[in-house]
């Protein structure tokens, strides 16, 4: 019997404590009866210059018994992953369901009036038709319904997909690059399903308080399958793609991770860790070595980010090695096929954050407030969104300093329209994940961004920024600004 789900809660403190080993719950032995993982489809705008996207209404049968309602991009669950190269590009997003939606280009930094925003909705029947322009290295992003109110329960449903930008220039890097054989979209999520294979979605206290979290562990859409790699280097473009979870994915044999880029595109070289945070909204680039051959898993400790213990959050590192086992995120089988990149030798030419050269012209200061832990609403600097409220403006072309704190719990922190480096964290310098360029950040305490407005957004189509658990963003912890 396959495992498909983990518990949370009380029997998985006793996985960590060592008795066997970090990854005792990791269950590799059925591989080859596991459903094949398959990747979002790739729809590759650098000949076309052109994409559609059409929200749609489907039904997914992610468990044994039975399909439940979703919603997708084109298809029933999800989106594709849609490649863009630098450049003007035309996109086409129609709205078949009966509710607003919205696709919110989360990474990439055009301009107010093309972002997607809560501003500009895309009505049941109706369509919208930005000229997108690609201005920025290449990365990872991706695009999700971002109706006030709605994100969360938008997202949960399928209203998402994948983002790459390419310079067409990976071979001259070394990089892995071949879509869905050693160049793999991953986007990682959570749900809870009923005995009878429905979608659940928990509006109870602990959901509205931490955000929503489910049990099940769902990858591109499905549940328990297996990633065939080369036996090779293999890069993984990872999405937390989650309502509110926070991952801390390892190897579940120790390999290390080797991090080539964060949100807003490549490191300048790659950087070996065997454990990566990532929380919802962000994404991070990964090169695997599966030259050995052998079956193994991508795993998470469990999200301490919840529940009576959350306050323990600015002690993560040390609460997760006592508390935390590992559960299974993604199991891999290599295949006998030594692939085409067999060398962690890269050249990445990204380069490092250098803001802290420029005049900053302007400091703010933004605290993620929840009220009282009893249901008050959530806010930033005490002030819950309002869509019709501008909440400041900024220069094009200026460089800001933004601190960012955080108490009760950790929050991921996200801009729109702007790549930032994350100057420090709690007084020290940025932890691994935050060395590159980032649009969203977790904030487990206090952390100080400098970043420089390139991209113009009005009045009527401001930028957001906002907590990236789905749930806070829903119930106000969101503000908006104008670059002008
Ligand atoms: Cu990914 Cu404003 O959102
Ligand atoms: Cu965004
Ligand atoms: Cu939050």
């Amino acid at each position: 019997m396959r495992k498909r789900s983990f518990l949370l809660g009380g029997a998985l403190a006793l996985g960590g404590l060592g008795l066997w080993g970090r990854s005792s719950s990791i269950d590799l032995s059925d591989l080859a009866i596991r459903p094949k993982l398959t990747l979002p489809p790739l729809l590759d705008t650098m000949q076309s210059k052109s994409f559609a996207l059409t929200a749609m209404a489907g039904s997914t049968a992610f468990v044994p018994g039975g399909a439940t309602p979703t919603a997708g991009f084109n298809q029933a669950y999800l989106g594709p992953v849609v490649r863009l190269s630098q450049g003007d590009v035309r996109a086409t997003v129609s709205n078949t369901l009966e509710m607003d939606v919205s696709t919110h280009w989360h990474g990439m930094l055009f301009p107010g009036e093309t972002d997607g925003g809560p501003h500009q909705l895309v009505a049941s029947g109706g369509k919208w038709q930005p000229d997108l322009n690609v201005d920025q290295p290449p990365c990872t992003g991706w695009f999700h319904t971002h109706v006030h109110g709605g994100t969360a329960t938008g997202v949960y449903s399928g209203l998402a997909g994948g983002l790459i930008v390419s310079d067409g220039r990976d071979d001259d890097r070394g990089l892995p690059s071949t879509y869905g054989v050693d160049d793999l979209y991953l986007v990682l999520q959570d749900k809870q399903f009923s005995a009878d294979g429905q979608m659940v979605y928990g509006t109870d206290m602990m959901s509205r308080m931490h955000g929503f979290a489910g049990d099940t562990i769902v990858v591109n859409g499905q549940v328990g399958s297996v990633a065939e790699v080369p036996k090779g280097i293999v890069r993984l473009r990872l999405l937390n793609g989650c309502n509110a979870r926070i991952f801390r994915l390892a190897m579940s044999d120790g390999k290390p991770l080797n991090l080539i880029a964060t949100d807003g595109g490549y490191l300048s070289q790659p950087m070996a860790t065997d454990r990566l945070r990532l929380a919802p909204g962000e994404r991070a680039e990964v090169l695997v070595d599966f030259g050995d051959g052998r079956h193994v898993a991508l795993v998470s400790q469990k999200d301490l980010n919840r529940g009576p213990g959350a306050m323990v959050s600015q002690f993560h590192d040390i609460g997760a090695s006592i508390i935390g086992g590992d559960f299974e995120v993604l199991a891999f089988a290599p295949s006998d096929d030594t692939g085409r990149i067999r060398s962690l030798e890269v050249g990445l030419d990204g380069s490092v954050p250098h803001l802290n050269d420029e005049h900053v012209a302007e400091t703010r200061q933004f605290s993620l407030d929840m009220a009282e832990m009893g249901g008050g609403p959530m806010a930033i600097n005490g002030r819950p969104f309002d869509h019709s409220r501008i909440d400041f403006e900024t220069v094009l072309g200026s460089v800001e300093r933004w601190t960012i704190t955080a108490s009760e719990m950790a929050h991921p922190f996200h801009v729109h329209g702007v790549s930032f480096q994350v100057e420090s964290e709690n007084g020290d310098a940025p932890r691994l994940e935050n060395t590159g360029w980032k649009d969203t950040v977790l904030v487990d305490g206090e952390v100080t961004l400098l970043m420089k407005f390139t991209k113009p957004a009005s009045q009527e189509t401001p930028f957001m920024y906002h907590c990236h658990i789905l749930e806070h963003e829903d119930a106000g912890m969101m503000g908006q600004f104008v670059v002008g």
